[in-house]
């Protein structure tokens, strides 16, 4: 592992999963309890906005309830350790909506699919820090409308900030995928884009992922036992 300057880590919905928030595709997933097409769609909102209002204030009141768990402590002090070390890039790309990265301490997290935690107002445009309730309509603290949704990137919308992830995944040493089932792109594909560009890749999931054969290795187990050990091995290297 000699040599590792710039990591880019992607995390899904596993790496919460011991923190007691709920993956989607497992067979207990939310996604059998709510059909993607009705909550988590452009088309829902607009059909059904309660409903899709009310699934989201039940994933808002999940994710401040819940702590984070040894595999997000691990990657915050591996966050913290780089920060230290001149010259080394590290960008926690995360799929998940939860905030237990930056609560565990680390600094640099890219939310690609929104976040629980923050509102987007359809009339003007601004985004506020949100920890209570869209389902009773509040107004926006910008403008007043009464036009908040949630910030969450649904499906066929266009994932943030692309741009920067496909900068670092081209500049990444090692790639490393904690936590996702590799069934949904854009998040899918990176460890096509960053072999592509040289990086070593590495998959750390609870069991093989869609993509599992894309990856150098692939290490199955609990994430709060697998990440861990992991950064243990790269800070080793790095010293
Ligand atoms: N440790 C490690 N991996 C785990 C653990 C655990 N404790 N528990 C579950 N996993 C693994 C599962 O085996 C599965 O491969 O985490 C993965 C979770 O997969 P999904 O439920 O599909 O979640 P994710 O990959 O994050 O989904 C991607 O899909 O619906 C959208 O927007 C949603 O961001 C989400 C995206």
């Amino acid at each position: 592992m000699a040599d590792i300057r710039n990591i880019v880590i992607l995390t899904g919905a596993g790496i919460s999963a011991e923190s007691g928030l709920r993956t989607f595709r497992a067979e207990d997933g939310l996604w059998e309890d709510y059909p993607v097409e009705d909550v988590a769609t452009p088309e829902a909102f607009r059909r059904d906005p309660e409903l899709v209002q009310r699934f989201y204030d039940a994933r808002r009141a999940g994710v401040r309830e819940a702590q984070p768990n040894p595999a997000h402590e691990a990657l915050a002090r591996l966050d913290r350790a780089w920060a230290q070390m001149p010259g080394r890039e590290l960008l926690i790309v995360t799929q998940n909506i939860d905030d237990l990265h930056e609560r565990a301490g680390a600094a640099r997290v890219l939310h690609m699919h929104g976040e629980a935690l923050s509102v987007w107002c359809m009339a003007c445009d601004a985004r506020h820090r949100w920890e209570g309730t869209l389902l009773d309509g509040p107004p926006c603290p910008s403008c007043g409308a009464v036009a908040l949704r949630p910030d969450i990137v649904w499906f066929g919308e266009m994932p943030y900030r692309m741009d920067e992830i496909f900068a670092a995944l081209a500049r990444a040493d090692l790639f490393v995928s904690i936590g996702t089932s590799g069934a949904v792109y854009p998040a899918a594909g990176f460890v096509q884009q960053a072999a592509a560009h040289g990086a070593r890749t590495v998959e750390l999931n609870l069991e093989r992922s869609q993509g599992s054969h894309w990856f150098d290795e692939s290490r199955l187990g609990p994430a709060s036992v697998l990440v861990p050990a992991w950064v243990d091995e790269v800070l080793e290297a790095a010293r």
